[in-house]
């Protein structure tokens, strides 16, 4: 499987919990490298970019409103089947149907305050990526 890269975002209510580090901790032991990180406070504008898919949707408010409800945390990972492997991590969107051990089965409460997000696909990666991210600020693993 080839090297690739996606974006994980540790959405509020994981950083409010205090997880990052056993979040990061699941990355490290299943084989993915943190090339980039950063904290920030979104803003309805940031996050409205970043969401700008789902604007149409019903849940675009609530969507909003959780994302900038506090800090989160984003961060490039790199590794053989990069997207699909956070994306098995992390569970299903909705916390009540993650399977047993995944971060959101884990650590999340409901379908908004679901503690992670990552890219769904490669394209979506590279965009998502440049939304938060310079070339030059992520380090990759030799
Ligand atoms: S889709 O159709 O598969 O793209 O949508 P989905 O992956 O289910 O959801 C996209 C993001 O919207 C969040 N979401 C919600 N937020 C608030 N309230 C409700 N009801 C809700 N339903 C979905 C969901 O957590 C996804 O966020 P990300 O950050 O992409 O995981």
């Amino acid at each position: 499987m080839a090297k690739e890269r996606t974006l994980s975002i540790i959405k509020p209510d994981a950083v409010g919990k205090n997880v990052i580090g056993e979040i990061y901790s699941r990355f490290e032991k299943a084989g993915l490298s943190i090339v980039a990180a950063k904290m920030v406070q979104l803003t309805d504008e940031s996050a409205g970019g970043f969401y700008a898919e789902h604007k149409e949707r019903g849940f675009f408010k609530d969507l909003i409103a959780f994302m900038t409800s506090g800090p989160v945390m984003v961060q490039v990972l790199e590794g053989e089947g990069a997207v699909a492997k956070n994306r098995e991590l992390m569970g299903a969107t909705n916390p009540a149907e993650a399977a047993a051990g995944t971060i959101r089965a884990d650590f999340a409460v409901s379908i908004d305050a679901n503690a992670v997000h990552g890219s769904d696909s490669e394209q979506s990666a590279a965009r998502e990526i440049a939304y938060f991210f310079k070339a030059e600020e992520i380090c990759p693993r030799s």
